[in-house]
């Protein structure tokens, strides 16, 4: 039987800014069961919610105070159990987001951490055995916080200093205080962390998409031990959620993979060369056609071939760490590289208000976010009060929203039959008709050239070759092409034709078409 991922498109939600069904002025649970079916229509069949557990917020919920229990603000234990079960009723999936690396301050376990004393989680971080011992110098470790607490020593920050690292214990460890990965300490917050993830897989979850995947054993040059990490969890998995999935923010598919996780993200960092196709000065698919896809596609064919064309690797259209998609391309363009993002091997992942451009706002931080704060605004359902996003008065929203007159809206998307929305639409559908365009589908490039267009490559399985050619530049072009046309599946402005070997695609033009 197929996995379930198959034929998956997930939709990222950010629970703050999805819809707010208590007026609050702040999404909600509930607020993202009513939406259920809007997001089945779009064409996605599964959901990533980042974090929406207890958390002071300092880094919007990446810094956690209770795995086990959802934010007031969101709503109760049960409303996430009653929103797995209403995902499922709908053959729809949901992920959580799962942040192993660090806790939030307020996490009890750091705060027995904190004592003078030694007591049962004093290990459960990375301390050092003085508080005139920095820990902030070691591979992984992003920085210490120091002199805030009666314990003598510093402890270890994994990203903001709000952010104390849990223990997973060095690979190679240089220093007394530093733990072995088969401690009983670093065994002992590995098995915390089993224990978290259980409790949700047992109310319904389907999986988890992991926060910094490749960070949690530090001291671990290439990976090596972090990597057997990630094989006993998955083990862990198998054993007892066989469906169930894992997915990594990492940026590393090779690694990933060998870690055992399901799918790896590509991500706006790191060496997939990512920003050069959506977000950069001259994006790939932008129509003035300076861009190039050249690195992008050789980093991928490497990571595909190390991977044993698994094909796991995720690209998504943005998410709540990168400026908005809509920010470097216009809705039209943005048509053509969804024909890329929804053709391409792996499971595509949508940005909630990606499907209809929303733009990146210029904010103050909220929750940590800095930069970030303008792609995370609140969703634009429909020119209503607070484009239909909540009832509350607007200055108790969650961020202010896009005042600008044209600002797009779902309600105005979903009535236009040549918008945005509906072309995502048209492609999901097609996505899932033809199983060579599915996440195992293998793939081969046929035309890529630096600075050069069009992208066009081969998607096939046992039934189908199905060749995507992609010309977001204005130019008409033309390429080297082995393959004889059979039916046209899907085009985007203009007729491609094949002739003596020769690919021809008119400028600004998506086609899929079935070859022999
Ligand atoms: C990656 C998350 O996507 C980001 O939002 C967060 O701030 C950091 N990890 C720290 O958890």
């Amino acid at each position: 039987m197929k996995h379930w991922l198959e034929e998956s498109i997930f939709y990222e939600i950010y629970p703050q800014s999805f819809y707010d069904s208590n007026d609050d002025g702040i999404g909600d649970i509930q607020g993202i069961v009513e939406k259920l079916d809007y997001i089945k229509s779009l064409g996605c069949n599964a959901l990533w919610l980042n974090p929406c557990y207890m958390s002071p917020f300092g880094d919007a919920g990446y810094d956690v105070a209770d795995y086990c229990q959802v934010a007031p603000r969101y709503g109760t234990n049960g409303d996430l159990e009653h929103l797995f079960g209403e995902a499922h009723k709908r053959e729809m999936h949901v992920i959580l987001d799962f942040v192993p690396g660090h806790t939030s301050t307020e996490h009890p376990w750091f705060r027995e951490s904190c004592k003078a004393e030694p007591n049962p989680y004093w290990g459960r971080y990375i301390w050092s055995d003085s508080i005139w011992v920095d820990v902030a110098d070691y591979e992984g470790i992003s920085g210490s916080l120091r002199g805030l607490y009666p314990r003598n020593g510093s402890v270890a920050v994994n990203f903001f200093s709000n952010q104390p690292a849990l223990n997973y214990g060095f690979a190679n460890p240089t220093e007394p205080w530093q733990s072995t990965i088969d401690s009983p300490e670093a065994l002992g917050t590995r098995q915390a962390m089993k224990d978290a993830m259980r409790f949700w897989l047992a109310k319904g979850c389907d999986g988890f998409r992991v926060d910094m995947a490749g960070s949690l054993i530090k001291n671990d040059y290439g990976s090596v031990e972090t990597i057997k990490l990630w094989q006993d969890m998955r083990a862990f998995f198998d054993r007892e959620y066989p469906d169930a999935v894992l997915i990594s923010e990492w940026g590393e598919p090779d690694k990933s993979l060998m870690g055992g996780f399901h799918m790896d993200f590509l991500l706006h960092y790191g060496p997939s060369h990512y920003m050069d196709l959506f977000r950069c000065e001259h994006p790939f698919f932008g129509r003035e056609g300076k861009g190039d896809a050249f690195s992008f596609v050789e980093t991928y064919q490497k990571n595909y071939q190390l991977t044993n064309k698994k094909g796991m690797i995720c690209i998504p259209s943005g998410n709540h760490d990168m400026e908005r998609i809509r920010k470097y391309l216009d809705c039209e363009e943005l048509k053509i590289a969804y024909a890329f993002l929804l053709s391409m091997p792996g499971v595509p992942f949508l940005y909630y208000g990606d499907e209809i451009g929303m733009r990146h706002l210029e904010l103050p931080s909220v929750e940590g976010g800095y930069d970030r704060t303008g792609a995370r605004t609140p969703m634009q359902w429909d020119n209503g009060k607070n484009y239909g996003f909540s009832k509350a008065a607007g200055e108790m929203l969650y961020t202010a929203q896009d005042m600008s007159e044209d600002a797009p809206v779902v309600s105005g998307q979903m009535a236009e039959p040549d918008s945005l929305w509906h072309e995502i639409q048209k492609l999901a559908v097609i996505r899932r008709k033809y199983p060579a365009l599915c996440a195992s589908g293998d793939i081969e490039f046929v035309y890529c050239e630096k600075e050069k267009y069009p992208l066009v490559y081969l998607r096939s399985d046992a039934d189908n070759k199905i060749l995507v050619a992609l010309n977001p530049g204005g130019e008409d072009v033309s390429c080297a092409c082995p393959y004889e046309m059979e039916k046209v599946i899907y085009t985007l402005g203009g007729e491609i034709k094949i002739e003596k070997g020769v690919l021809y695609i008119p400028g600004e033009c998506a086609a899929f078409v079935s070859v022999l």
